[in-house]
């Protein structure tokens, strides 16, 4: 295999499935006269939150999906949040609610998040929808992520079934329901989850044939980390000062990508890899909040 057929193509992927996505919200069109609906609560003005919450609503807006973007002052008190999500969830034109992650320090966002109808909780983030995903009931949402992931590995026809898969990081937005789908049935993997308090991370990631890098730390996994002809998922969204360019920083993951690309037998770069599909999976999960919507 060559070089370029090593790179999953995270990019190419998510347009396949926003095609299929565009095509469903086509057909609920036409056939219910209305559209999936999303709203996208933002608090506070993180920078790279308010590049995801426009790349959301953008997305959105070309694959037919309605959607509301709603900002608020960081100074927003959890009430207040509180009352806004209460009338979206009762807002028959919003089937999706998400709130971007994180949100200030005074506002405690679990308590936020299970206040969504989980009817609605596009995230699956709510205490619910977790629950049922450990029950390994997938009729209602997977988490954006992680299923992105899983996506990748389907439609790139990486097979998992009796693999060892190292997961790096513990967060409930990536490391713990990766951990669910990966072991899951029909995925079958065997899984290790490695954490900040994991004494030698090197000596599980060396015996891995899959290792998800989602530790939040630029370029934490090297190449003397990985064994010949492990796949490499890279998670990471890091932002690291370039002075001189045009934005004064790029975009690193959690892969130190030339050291550890000649050693993969495959591996999604950054940007262009998990990114896209985490979107593309929120826009499928608003679709399937309409049909929820409709069962009610
Ligand atoms: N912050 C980083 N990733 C996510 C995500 O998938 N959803 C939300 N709501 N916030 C995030």
């Amino acid at each position: 295999m060559n070089f370029s057929e090593k790179i999953i193509d995270g990019k190419k992927i998510a347009a396949d499935v926003n095609r299929e996505t565009a095509m469903e919200v086509a057909a609920i069109t036409k056939d219910f006269g209305a559209r999936p609906g999303l709203a996208v609560v933002l608090v506070g003005d993180n920078p790279a939150s308010k590049v995801y919450v426009s790349s959301k609503v953008k997305r959105c807006a070309e694959l037919g999906i309605y959607s509301e973007k709603i900002v608020l002052p960081k100074e927003t008190s959890q009430a207040e949040l509180l009352q806004v999500i209460a009338k979206l969830n009762v807002n028959p034109l919003i089937h999706g609610i998400l709130v971007q992650s994180p949100v200030p320090k005074h506002i405690d966002e679990q308590a936020v998040v299970n206040a969504i109808n989980p009817d609605k909780d596009v995230d699956c983030f709510h205490a619910r929808n977790v629950g049922r995903l450990l029950l390994g009931d997938f009729s209602g949402f997977l988490p954006c992520t992680p299923w992105g992931v899983m996506q990748l590995l389907k439609r790139s026809e990486i097979p998992t079934a009796g693999k060892h898969a190292v997961i790096i990081g513990r967060s409930n937005i990536v490391g713990k329901p990766m951990m669910a789908l990966l072991s899951a049935k029909g995925a079958d993997a065997t899984v290790t989850l490695c954490h900040s308090r994991t004494p030698d991370i090197a000596a599980f990631t060396r015996n891995a044939d899959l290792i998800v890098a989602a530790v939040g730390k630029p370029e934490f996994l090297r190449g003397n980390m990985v064994k010949d002809g492990a796949v490499i998922i890279d998670v990471g969204i890091n932002r690291v000062e370039a002075p001189g360019t045009e934005k004064g920083y790029r975009l690193v993951g959690d892969v130190a990508f030339d050291e550890v690309a000649p050693k993969a037998s495959r591996i999604t770069p950054v940007p262009g890899g998990v990114g896209p599909m985490t979107i593309a999976m929120l826009m499928k999960n608003t679709v399937r909040a309409f049909h929820l919507a409709l069962k009610h």
